[in-house]
């Protein structure tokens, strides 16, 4: 292996004896959602799926959007009752049950760290009209360094573009190895609009967003 591989492998392991879970001791939020978040439209509604310790719930809510904050485990959320304006739904999404906001959209749409596959249909359709997708979790090579392993909780390449072709207009796409920070490791993010068909153009093209 050449040197330059070295390095990085010896820089991603994360020791995790802690008996907190690693995603509930995680304050920071992601660079990712942190950088796009100009993009979700003023006073929108977000919502935050398999929130975990509530990191983007809070950074969401303090940027003065009502969010509504989803996970099968709501313990980590309840501190942010009462002083945020953060709607925590206690759901089981992967238990076959159908979705638990039916006919609810919301002008942000974020998932970090957590993928289940049956559930990309339903993140699309919850999105209202210009409303944004933050998605960014683990891919395929990751598995080299740390949890998670499981392909089914790891991206493929490009997989997250396939998910919103035709449906969403991409803004910003990454793949690779982030070093450092309280989430290392082999990453894919995007950030998509659903702005396909309200075009005023003549081309149909969707209105470009300004870049952060
Ligand atoms: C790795 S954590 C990510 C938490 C948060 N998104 C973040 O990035 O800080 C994954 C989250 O998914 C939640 N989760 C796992 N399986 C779930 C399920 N079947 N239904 C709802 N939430 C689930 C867990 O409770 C946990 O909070």
């Amino acid at each position: 292996m050449p040197n330059s591989q070295k390095k990085s492998v010896n820089k991603i392991p994360m020791p995790d004896n802690n008996e907190t879970p690693r995603h509930l001791r995680m304050t920071e939020p992601s660079d990712w959602f942190a950088t796009y978040l100009p993009l979700v439209p003023e006073k929108g509604t977000v919502l935050d799926v398999a929130a975990g310790s509530g990191r983007h719930a809070k950074m969401f809510a303090e940027a003065g959007h009502p969010v509504t904050a989803i996970d099968r485990n709501t313990e980590a959320l309840q501190p942010l009752n009462g002083s945020h304006d953060v709607e925590i739904v206690e759901a089981d999404l992967e238990n076959g049950s159908p979705w638990p906001l039916p006919g609810r959209t919301f002008d942000a749409v974020v998932v970090s760290n957590y993928l289940f596959r049956p559930l990309f249909g339903d993140l699309i359709r919850t999105l209202a009209p210009g409303g944004v997708l933050l998605y960014e979790t683990f891919a395929l090579g990751n598995e080299v360094y740390s949890r998670p392993r499981n392909p089914d909780h790891l991206l493929k390449s490009g997989e997250l573009l396939t998910l919103v072709q035709g449906r969403l207009q991409v803004v910003a796409y990454r793949h690779g190895i982030v070093e450092g920070g309280e989430c290392p490791g082999v990453k894919q993010m995007i950030c998509a609009v659903n702005n396909l068909d309200m075009s005023d153009r003549d081309d149909g093209e969707p209105e470009p967003r300004p870049l952060p």
